[in-house]
């Protein structure tokens, strides 16, 4: 008895080797790769390695090497269907149970898939040949390039193609009909292409086999925009996502995603090289596609429209995902302008606007919090009532019993304010305390500083001051090239800069290029532009004034890396009270101590 390859490709790619690993063996990342004591023999120095990007451990000492299965089998000594049962049911799948029902579904499974992907690459070369210049017009309108057409498969189904007569040479009616691509017209007689007419967006499964469509009307004549593959027996819904197959490639690379509503949205940010985007096709999240979401990126963003209608349904989507919140995940909210879409932004503004509106994203019980907060009447007590009840309701919903202890506190210390009296009463120190509203914009400053460490907001800080002061730093250019910045970017920077304090006069920042440096630049950059004390200092001091504030950050970057050293030691002497390891902590903590 065999396990179908895709069942077994399908459990892999759900479950990372970190995770079913990690249960067994305490591991800590390094680099792209995570260490730990190696579990099949015994060892004090860590050999044993696990690489989640290519799918397996590998163990340094006892030369032991495989995937996730090989380790449940190595470790438990279990036999392959005993490792393939169990992981299937972590990774939330069907037993496999081998019937000849099982086997039946997947000869079927073979032909659907089979059917779709002819139909899929029919189109997609009936387009490509630019066989109906009103379909290729029609796409350039919409600014898709060659190359999102070839990455997405986009296709055409002409209004007389006869792919169904080339189908029935393979296949007969009943399993062409299965693939949800034609309906039985009665008073013709015959099967009718569902999606004549359309551009069609292929949607693929999980691992990447065809299992739906999305057609989109390129004229005004015919009913509804995009018609969609109906239910199947192999395609729900709500249990998948437009481009998912592609987007979890990017996995390693980043936590977060974006969740948009439509095919052209998804097509489009890829267009402009933001990959890490899915869509749930106009449908309400369902709680499926939070979780195979979550299996491989921790933050997605949902995209919004910014009219009253999207931020309603946003609305209710929060509330229903709310319950479902994770202390390890989360999940964020991007409101667009009202009338735009991700694609009509992204075509108008550009990559880098889009980017940087997503940094307004707010997390989901904020936004849950802001979107009650509009509505109610703060001076009457029916109001403030409903609403304080509303947020109860909705904490107690959050599964997860600690977490909704947390939420339901930062939500009654925010609800406080509006029983100041009350509040006096429970706490005698409550009155030295300024009620201080949560505002938003200082929320949103206070999150993106939070992006950046201390260490790099200070080192920016120097860059900023010296840009500021390009004749001061050009005469004492030796303190700057003295300076080592802890990031390549930074360091790059530095570079660009004292080129530039070797050569021209002026400083011009349109010169320096910051947005091909990094985009994280720009945003620092911004930061430390919003709000940071150096901006103001800089300005009419005296050369050795600012040459003191210079020597100022450069100590207090020292006392960060000091403390961190020290958080290290205390980390490894707590582990093993070694008496060298001891003085050597003393010594750095007087070293801080003495500034
Ligand atoms: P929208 O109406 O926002 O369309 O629907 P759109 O994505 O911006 O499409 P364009 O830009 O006009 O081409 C969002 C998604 O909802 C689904 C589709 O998946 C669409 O991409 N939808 C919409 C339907 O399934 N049927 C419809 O009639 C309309
Ligand atoms: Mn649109």
């Amino acid at each position: 008895m065999k396990y179908p390859k895709e069942y077994l490709e399908e459990i892999k790619l759900r479950l990372k080797v970190s995770q079913v690993v990690g249960k067994h063996v305490k591991l800590k990342k390094r680099g792209k790769e995570f260490v730990g004591l190696s579990p099949f023999s015994n060892e004090k120095t860590p050999s044993f390695t696990v690489n989640d990007e290519k799918g397996f451990y590998h163990c340094f000492s006892s030369a032991e090497h495989g995937n996730i299965f090989d380790f449940l089998m190595k470790i438990k000594n279990y036999k392959f269907g005993e490792a393939v049962r169990t992981l299937a049911s972590d990774a939330g799948m069907e037993p496999y149970r081998f019937t000849k029902q099982d086997e039946e579904k997947e000869n079927r499974w073979k032909i659907y898939k089979n059917i779709l992907e002819k139909y899929v690459n029919f189109c997609h070369q009936e387009l490509i040949l630019e066989k109906y210049p009103e379909a290729t017009k029609y796409l350039s309108e919409r600014k898709i390039t060659k190359k999102e057409i070839d990455f997405f498969k986009i296709g055409y189904a002409s209004k007389e193609n006869n792919f169904y007569e080339i189908l029935k040479k393979e296949f007969d009616d009943k399993q062409i009909s299965s693939s949800g691509i034609y309906y039985f017209d009665e008073n013709k007689k015959k099967y009718v292409d569902r999606f004549r007419n359309r551009i069609i967006f292929p949607v693929k499964s999980l691992n990447g086999s065809f299992i739906a469509l999305g057609g989109r009307v390129i004229s005004k004549t015919t009913f509804a925009k995009y018609i969609n593959s109906p239910e199947t027996e192999f395609y729900k819904k709500g249990n998948n996502l437009y481009n998912i197959s592609a987007a979890r490639e990017l996995r390693d690379k980043n936590e977060e995603i974006f969740i948009v509503e439509g095919y052209m949205d998804v097509v489009n940010l890829h267009k402009f090289g933001i990959q890490n985007v899915v869509a749930n096709l106009g449908t309400a999240m369902t709680e499926r596609q939070i979780d195979l979401v979550w299996k491989f990126f921790k933050k997605p963003t949902i995209c919004l429209d910014g009219d009253v209608s999207g931020q309603k349904a946003a609305l209710r989507a929060a509330e229903r995902l709310f319950p479902l919140m994770k202390p390890d995940f989360n999940i964020y909210f991007l409101t667009l302008p009202e009338n735009l879409d991700p694609d009509s932004y992204i075509n108008q503004k550009g990559k880098e606007s889009f980017l940087r509106l997503s940094d307004s994203k707010i997390e989901i019980e904020n936004f849950i919090w802001d979107s009650y907060y509009k509505e109610i009447d703060k001076n009457n007590p029916r109001s403030l009532t409903l609403f304080e009840k509303k947020i109860k309701t909705l904490c107690s919903e959050v599964k997860d019993k600690t977490l909704a202890k947390y939420f339901l506190e930062n939500f009654a210390q925010r609800m406080s304010e509006f029983t100041p009296n009350l509040n006096f009463n429970k706490n005698k120190f409550s009155k030295f305390i300024k009620p201080h509203s949560p505002l938003k914009q200082t929320r949103e400053i206070y999150q993106r500083r939070n992006k950046f460490t201390e260490k790099e907001l200070k080192e920016f800080s120097i860059l900023f001051l010296v840009i500021n002061n390009l004749d001061i730093f050009r005469k004492n250019i030796e303190s700057l090239s003295e300076v080592n910045f802890s990031s390549d970017l930074m360091k790059s920077f530095k570079e660009k800069l004292m080129n530039y304090l070797l050569s021209e006069k002026f400083f011009d920042k349109k010169k320096l290029d910051i947005n091909d440096v990094d985009r994280k630049f720009a945003e620092i950059l911004d930061l430390i532009n919003l709000n940071a004390p150096v901006k103001m200092i800089s300005t009419n001091k005296t050369e050795e004034e600012i040459i003191t504030i210079f020597n100022e950050i450069i100590k207090e970057i020292r006392k960060i890396d000091l403390r961190k050293k020290i958080e290290s030691l205390e980390d490894k002497v707590s582990l093993n009270l070694d008496e060298k390891l001891y003085s050597e902590l003393l010594s750095l903590r007087n070293q801080l101590k003495g500034g």
